[in-house]
């Protein structure tokens, strides 16, 4: 049985707490130290095991070290890779900064690949173009072989713990602290001995990553269970286009680890089970090299017309075998590796046998491109919630929109995990005394506990998050329809409910696995809910929601944000729009007008 004891809170004060450890938590956490502010990061994992680590195909920037580049291209395809969701304002940031994000990587020691002359080394990737999407492609993905994020993560820590940041490792973030509408902190689990702690901070940065882990075959590891999303859910606030999930065309066949992109950009290429190029057919310009909304559906559609490769025409094959072999083991020496250990293929000589799997969320908390988080309130969709800031994939901010192009993740974690300190600095004063939190600060996370500490019910957390995974996929993948997005609607609900009847063996707050699974699997069925409620809401197809009932981008009455909120008691969603910026953020660059999306 638990004891109040064991609810004794210990209290830290800072003036930046980061929730998170990877890309733009660790790069807000030394950008808001840079800034004179008494920084804390609090994280669930070893800073260099955040999911960051990960990545692998790079990093986008218009550096034109490898073919003529300028920042407008890269907005442009990246205004059209987003369906023309993304905020216009946010995406001219996102592109005018990003070579100095790079240069300054490549400044701490972040260990790229080289050109000949000892440029960074640029890919093509994607939906990257030159001349405002005229072509031809753009070499514009800055890259370490295919170990991007590995050696990112590892410079951004080690440049991290050089500043006076502090770091809380293994400690799990349970809840915001609001008061009036602010934010004034937050509380978290320290898991290797079970103490609870309140952080009190004049500003919190979510930097908590994506909720890969809601789909049964993800690229995501275990940990990508959106904490920071699900904690905003449960102060009240919205999370905006939950509804857009990324499938990366080329996810191991059986096992989901990402076969990077980077890969078609070396000269990779797919077949379906006649030996044909089929990306020709659906691309004919960018080939295997469109959208990866484009080449998902195209993979999708190949296997559903019976032309899917091994003995269940399941799946679709990878070609690398034709590639230069010192090639493959400079540049993509990571994936031939993870095709021998999950596939038994050997790249040199055999195809890898892939499949579109749950990749990022291009959905998350509502910002600004200060970092600054937005609700509405009222008549105005963008009123910032004081003391509350989100970066990288938990953040919408938004640039991605209906659609991500690969490797504008890992250039969107940088720039405005630096924008995020940037801003700290200009509107919070270092060691400014705070007042005291209200009196029951932190009682919703001790009741949430103790819920779940006493839950004996019939159902493993285990058990759960598999119905939940296999119904997330079976009703909100790469093809979605009316009559399944409605079915879907009302099993995730349901699934909520089974919440009720869980059973949590371990009582105790020290390593107790079972119950921080329960609690990222709660954090789980909030986003689930509104992701597919965001779904079956929206009808017409855009980036990454393709709804076959209504199979057109429809500008006229869908060109607008979703705003979905989660009421965890009720179980029930609220969902509410917002226009679209229809803005740049300076004379710079126009309005990029919407026009059909075609490569
Ligand atoms: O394919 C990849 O290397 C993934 C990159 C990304 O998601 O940005």
């Amino acid at each position: 049985m638990t004891t109040k004891q064991e609810y004794e809170w210990i209290d830290h004060t800072y003036d930046v707490v980061v929730v998170g450890a990877g890309g733009s938590g660790l790069r807000a956490t030394l950008g808001a130290a840079q800034q004179g502010l008494k920084t804390a990061c609090v994280t669930k994992v070893f800073p260099t095991r955040s999911h960051t680590v990960a990545a692998q195909g790079g990093i986008a920037a218009s550096l034109g070290n490898m073919s003529e580049d300028d920042w407008r291209w890269h907005m442009y395809d990246t205004v059209k890779g987003s369906d023309w969701l993304g905020d216009q304002d946010s995406i001219e940031y996102l592109c005018k900064n990003a070579p100095d994000a790079v240069y300054e990587l490549e400044h701490w020691g972040m260990p790229f690949s080289r050109t000949e002359e000892g440029k960074i080394y640029q890919r093509p990737f994607g939906g990257m173009m030159q001349n405002m999407g005229k072509g031809p492609e753009a070499q514009r993905t800055c890259a370490a072989a295919d170990r991007t994020g590995h050696a990112m993560l590892h410079t951004l820590y080690g440049q991290s713990v050089r500043r006076e940041a502090e770091f809380f490792v293994e400690y799990f973030a349970l809840d915001l602290i609001m008061e009036d509408g602010e934010c004034r902190g937050i509380t978290a689990w320290k898991l290797d001995d079970g103490t609870l702690h309140r952080f009190r901070a004049q500003m919190v940065i979510l930097a908590t990553g994506g909720y890969g882990r809601t789909f049964f075959s993800c690229t995501s590891a275990h940990t990508c269970t959106g904490d920071g999303n699900a904690m905003v859910l449960r102060a009240g606030l919205p999370l905006q286009d939950m509804e857009f999930i990324q499938f990366h065309p080329t996810g191991i066949y059986g096992a989901g680890c990402l076969i990077t992109e980077g890969s078609r950009g070396e000269g990779g290429y797919l077949t379906n089970s006649e030996g044909e190029r089929f990306m020709e057919r659906y691309a004919p310009s960018a080939k295997d090299l469109a959208s990866r909304d484009v080449v998902s559906r195209a993979m999708t559609m190949e296997i559903r017309e019976g032309r899917g490769v091994g003995p269940n025409k399941d799946h679709i094959f990878l070609h690398l075998d034709h590639l230069d072999p010192k090639i493959l083991a400079a540049r993509l020496p990571g994936i031939s590796e993870s095709a021998k250990i999950f596939a038994g293929v050997d790249v040199n000589k055999e195809p890898i046998p892939v499949l579109p799997t749950c990749h990022y969320n291009m959905g998350g908390i509502q910002t600004n491109y200060h970092g600054e988080v937005l609700t509405k309130k009222g008549k105005n969709p963008d009123t910032v919630v004081p003391g509350l800031m989100a970066v990288g994939e938990a953040a919408c901010v938004s640039v991605h929109g209906a659609n991500r192009l690969g490797s504008n993740s890992l250039i969107d974690l940088v720039v405005f995990g630096r924008a995020a300190g940037l801003r700290c600095g200009e509107i919070l004063e270092p060691n400014l005394e705070q007042k005291a939190l209200p009196k029951d600060a932190g009682g919703n996370s001790i009741a949430r506990l103790e819920k779940f500490r006493n839950a004996d019910g019939k159902t493993k957390t285990a058990d759960i998050r598999l119905t939940l995974q296999k119904a997330m996929q079976e009703h909100c993948a790469v093809f979605r329809t009316e009559e399944s997005l409605d079915e879907g609607v009302t099993k995730v609900s349901a699934i909520s409910g089974m919440m009720e009847d869980i059973s949590v063996s371990d009582k105790t707050m020290i390593w107790n696995s079972d119950l921080m699974e329960t609690l990222e699997l709660d954090n789980l069925v909030g986003q689930a809910n509104v992701t597919i409620q965001s779904a079956a809401n929206r009808k017409e197809s855009r980036g990454a929601h393709a709804h076959e009932d209504y199979p057109d981008r429809n500008d006229k009455k869908w060109m607008k944000h979703t705003l979905a909120w989660y009421d965890y008691d009720k179980n029930k969603v609220k969902i509410d729009y917002r226009p679209v910026h229809d803005y740049t953020m300076t004379k710079d660059i126009d309005y990029i007008k919407p026009k059909k999306r075609v490569y």
